[in-house]
């Protein structure tokens, strides 16, 4: 299926609901779909590649082509003493991926739980949380190159993968469009309970297994964070930020509640949510635009609030952070128009 449309309104397609057009967007299902299309048609001047929009903050006109890949399907395709493989279409919904994996009782995914958006999209920032990354567990990435309209195959350990981070982001962004992601996945998991208060809330449900884990992390994502169906947000608006041990030593001295994460011998990573609290930002609103009452990480859309807006408070919260402890934010999500 394809569908090819001009000035295409976006709301539905990005989890901030903020009102934007596409020029141009052109979604498919089979990768045979965007060959012909990048045959025929061609790419034009500009393009972007868009997954679930969940990390994402569309200005009101978003110039040239949007790409939308919707190719579906979850299957088996190896298997071997201890792991299962799966190939999941880049269409498919994170969630529903994780869902699958722990009703199987295959172990890997279910830390990720409740983490918006498509498949296709989790290899590109390497999405993570609760003590789990997605590149632990990524066996292949296939894609479409762009400008020569072949279809390549990249391995898990030639991707890149740091926090946030991965080839997708550098040498291929906006190179490249992923249809399909392979999966290890454990027959015989081990859990991975050490983040924050997982381990508490997992004993909470009286049994330690895939599934409690799920429902667990799915608890703490909701207690936190906004849920994008009800509220406009794109999860965590900056990256934590690392910076270097003598700032560190400075910053701790002065604040001794810090959170600091140990990052090689040089390094430390802080938690930007702990900067953006203490310098007053939690539950701030102005009009539609605001900072989520409960993790200050989180920038929200109240209702009519508009890309511009957020980009104009994500820049008042980066200067007071940078004016008070000498750090800079850097955003996660991805600016567009
Ligand atoms: N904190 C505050 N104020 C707040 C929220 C948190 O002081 O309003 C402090 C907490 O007390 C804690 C620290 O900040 O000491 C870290 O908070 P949390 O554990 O909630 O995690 P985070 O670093 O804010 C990261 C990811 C999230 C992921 C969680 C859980 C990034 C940028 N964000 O958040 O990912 O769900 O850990 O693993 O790495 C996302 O990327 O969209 C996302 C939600």
């Amino acid at each position: 299926m394809i569908r090819l449309l001009d000035q295409y309104d976006l709301t539905a397609y990005n989890t901030f609901h903020l009102h934007s057009t596409a020029e141009r967007f052109f979604e498919f299902t089979e990768t045979e779909d965007l060959l012909l299309f990048l045959r025929y048609e061609g790419l034009g001047e500009r393009h972007l590649i868009l997954g679930g929009g969940s990390n994402m903050l569309f200005q009101k006109h978003i110039p040239g082509l949007v790409i939308h890949p919707n190719i579906p399907g979850i299957v088996e395709v190896d298997e071997d003493r201890n792991q299962i493989y799966w190939e999941a279409g880049a269409g498919v919904e994170w969630d529903e991926l994780v869902d699958r994996a722990v009703k199987f009782e295959l172990g890997g995914l279910e830390n990720l739980s409740l983490i918006p958006g498509k498949v296709g999209a989790a290899p590109v920032q390497n999405i993570g949380a609760y003590g789990a990354e997605i590149g632990e567990r990524i066996e292949l990435v296939r894609f479409i190159h762009l400008e020569s309209g072949k279809m390549m195959e990249l391995k898990g350990e030639d991707c890149h993968f740091a926090y946030r981070d991965s080839i997708f982001k550098n040498e291929l962004k906006n190179k490249v469009v992923i249809t399909s992601v392979i999966f290890r996945l454990d027959k015989f998991p081990e859990y991975k309970l050490d983040y924050g208060s997982l381990k508490a809330e997992v004993e909470k449900l009286g049994k330690t297994d895939l599934e409690s884990i799920r429902q667990s992390v799915i608890s703490i994502r909701e207690a936190k964070l906004p849920d994008p169906k009800v509220i406009g947000n794109a999860g965590s608006f900056f990256k934590n930020p690392v910076i270097d041990l003598d700032l560190a030593r400075d910053l701790t001295a002065q604040y001794p509640h810090l959170p600091v994460y140990p990052l090689g011998d040089a390094q430390v990573k802080l938690a930007a949510a702990w900067l953006i609290d203490h310098c007053g930002w939690k539950g701030y609103r102005k009009g539609d635009a605001g900072v989520h009452e409960h993790q200050a990480l989180v920038l929200v859309n109240y209702g009519k609030a508009s890309g511009e807006e957020l980009i104009d408070l994500s820049h008042q919260i980066r200067n007071t952070v940078q004016a008070k402890f000498h750090v800079l934010l850097e955003p996660e999500v991805n600016i567009i128009g």
